[in-house]
């Protein structure tokens, strides 16, 4: 499809991933226009319905009543929840929409295959929303890989470091504490991106083998402080000397993870701190529950290592408890080797140099790193758009196949940490 006038899309899954996405809409109204919304929610849709200006004609309470309709725009931004964006997709893809799908675009293989089938057999667009690839700073270094400065690459080191707030209100209080309910653990909910990160720096060579370490290091009731209560601001003597305190994260700091948080108050326009008080106190509310007695089951470090079919390696630390959330890594390549940190924005290059009185050159390359994902989200939108206009592809644009390797990684290292087995890429589905 070569289009003159804005792509049209509908917002499947009104969260606030999809809002970040749409505001592009509302930047480059020549470029994307959203026509639809898909929410069984209705405080979401009508808000996203007054965001965006959609008639009542493009409001649906749900992706299987959108996919029963006449289709209505080109493509789904479809923004819900993990384990709903196959299900969701197949009927939409099906009808006949392109599609921009968050990640994790699947939660285990068969469903990655599915997906997969499904966008083989109706000829859509899919592209996934690896933000990680849009940002300066891992774009920057692609280019160079692509074009050889680093020589073969090696070895790949990279780590995130989630931060001890954003642990806990993610993976220990919110939304993907639990594996049975978001069916995703931490490394395919917060890592899929370096996981891809490091499949696309690797890019035409197979990966083979994987290897995975983790556990529950530190939120589990064994290591709960003594006299710790249940709920921090309900019954807990040592409230006010816990980092962990929901006082101090959601009270004290009342924007932090503030769309996870106070989703349960989306019904009011202005929720007051009292609203705010009395939800955290709410026994079914989890944001108000000790870290250490959350029921969670996922786990909080992991590190993971992965053998390439020619012989170069990558490993990756995932990390929780860190003053600051933080991605760094390391590329080694026979000529030479690029280190740096997303959120300090810069990357250094040592290339080797064995002139007379030198041992290398190096370089350091600065980024601005401000908005989400090192400034990806908004960029990744306009791939899209570009994408389905029918013009050139930049080189971050991930579609579908090239997402499988990354989402494989995972979930062979998650089959590895459980059974302490080293794990074979399957012939089948690797590029
Ligand atoms: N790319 C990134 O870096 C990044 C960052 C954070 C989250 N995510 C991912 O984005 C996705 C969305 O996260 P979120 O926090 O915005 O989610 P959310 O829970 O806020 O929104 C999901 C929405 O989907 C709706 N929904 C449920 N069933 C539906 C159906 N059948 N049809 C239509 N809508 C339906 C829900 O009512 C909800 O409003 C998740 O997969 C998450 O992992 C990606």
């Amino acid at each position: 499809m070569v289009k003159n006038g804005p792509v049209t899309a509908v917002i499947v899954g009104a969260g606030h991933r999809s809002l970040w996405y749409g505001k592009y809409a509302l930047q480059e109204p020549d470029k994307l226009r959203i026509v639809g919304v898909a929410d069984p929610n209705p405080v979401r849709r009508e808000y996203f319905a007054r965001q965006f200006g959609i008639p009542e004609a493009g409001l649906f309470a749900s992706a299987e009543e959108l996919a029963a309709a006449p289709k209505m725009a080109d493509a789904v931004i479809n923004g819900t929840m993990d384990h709903q964006h196959v299900a969701t997709a197949l009927p939409l893809l099906a009808a006949g929409y392109d599609m921009l799908i968050e990640k994790p675009f699947a939660v285990n293989m068969e469903e990655m295959e599915r997906l997969a089938r499904a966008a083989k057999q109706y000829h859509n667009k899919v592209m996934i929303c690896h933000v990680l690839r849009y940002a300066p700073f891992y774009q920057e270094m692609r280019r160079r890989v692509l074009r050889g400065d680093l020589g073969e690459i090696t070895s790949i080191e990279a780590a995130e470091y989630v931060s001890y707030h954003h642990m806990a209100t993610c993976y220990v209080r919110g939304k993907w504490r639990d594996s049975n309910a978001c069916h995703a653990g931490l490394l395919l909910a917060k890592s899929c991106h370096d996981m891809d990160i490091i499949m696309w720096l690797k890019s035409g060579v197979k990966p083979a083998r994987v290897a995975s370490f983790g556990s529950i290091f530190e939120f589990r009731p064994e290591r709960c402080p003594e006299g710790a209560g249940t709920m921090c601001m309900v019954d807990c003597p040592i409230e006010d000397r816990c980092v962990y305190s929901a006082k101090k994260m959601y009270i004290d700091h009342p924007d932090r993870w503030s769309f996870y948080v106070w989703d349960r108050l989306e019904h009011i326009e202005r929720p007051t701190i009292e609203d705010k008080i009395a939800e955290l106190k709410k026994p079914d509310n989890y944001y108000g529950r000790c870290v250490w007695k959350c029921g969670n089951d996922v786990v909080d470090h992991q590190n993971v290592a992965i053998e390439f079919a020619d012989g170069s390696t990558a490993s990756f630390i995932l990390a929780s408890g860190s003053g600051k959330d933080e991605r760094t890594i390391h590329i080694c390549g026979t000529r030479a080797e690029i280190y740096g940190s997303l959120e300090q924005g810069y990357f250094t290059v040592r290339s080797i140099n064995p002139a007379p009185g030198c041992e290398c050159d190096i370089e350091e390359v600065r980024f601005d790193a401000q908005g989400g994902h090192g400034g990806g989200d908004q960029r990744l939108v306009a791939d899209f758009v570009e994408y389905l206009r029918g013009d050139e592809p930049s080189i971050s644009l991930t579609k579908l196949d090239d997402s499988i390797n990354g989402h494989m990684a995972v979930f062979l290292a998650e089959q590895s940490r459980q059974t302490g087995q080293v794990c074979a890429f399957p012939e089948g589905f690797a590029i």
